[in-house]
């Protein structure tokens, strides 16, 4: 794969819109991440969920896979598009006119890495800018991995994801 993914939403462009991306690797999606993506959109009038496609972290789902369980959570919203990329994050963000990247933030361990990618992704352009979500306390305890790890031993997962990817994961762990 050499470039990215143009999202649903890209089109014409409103430069007045206020448009955010909302990268991560999303193996799956979660409901804190759509917990930080319900809060977005009271802040922004599109958001643009954006798989960063990175190998080395071998995602448990494909990329397929991860863009269609990302859709299913939206399926006729006007202000949430999917896409992906293997480039740099605020390349993408540039060619979509997203002027902010928006990353939730679960616990103080959290902190240092991002404070270091929003530093990173600062000094590579300095005009795209991050904002920081809390993720809502229900939410502080997961990840995609410990989703994973809870339904790969058959525990109950129902309501920590929506129910199609709880779906796809019993499947994939029957
Ligand atoms: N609720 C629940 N879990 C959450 C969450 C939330 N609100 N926010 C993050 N998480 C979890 C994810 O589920 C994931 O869990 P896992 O490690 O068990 O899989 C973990 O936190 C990491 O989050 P994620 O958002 O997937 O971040 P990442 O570290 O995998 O990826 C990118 C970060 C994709 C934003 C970063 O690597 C990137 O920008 N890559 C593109 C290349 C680039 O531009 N590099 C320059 C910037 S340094």
């Amino acid at each position: 794969m050499s470039d990215s993914h143009s999202p649903t939403l890209a089109g014409e462009r409103d430069q007045s819109l206020r448009i955010a991306l909302y990268p991560g690797t999303f193996d799956p999606i979660t409901n804190g991440h759509l917990n930080i993506i319900e809060r977005g959109l009271r802040l922004f009038d599109r958001i643009i969920v954006t798989i960063a496609v990175n190998e080395q972290k071998a995602p448990f789902f494909s990329l397929e896979e991860r863009l269609d369980m990302i859709r299913k959570c939206f399926p006729d919203s006007k202000q949430v598009a999917v896409g992906y990329t293997d480039g740099l994050i605020v390349d993408y963000a540039l060619r979509h006119g997203a002027q902010t990247i928006v990353r939730g933030l679960r616990a103080l361990s959290d902190f240092d890495y991002e404070f270091q990618m929003a530093l990173m992704n600062r000094r590579l352009e300095h005009s795209v800018d991050t904002v920081f979500l809390m993720t809502g306390f229900r939410w502080i305890f997961i990840s995609s991995s410990s989703i994973k790890n809870a339904a790969r031993c058959k525990g109950n997962i129902t309501g920590l994801a929506p129910a199609h990817v709880v779906a796809a994961l019993q499947e994939k762990f029957a």
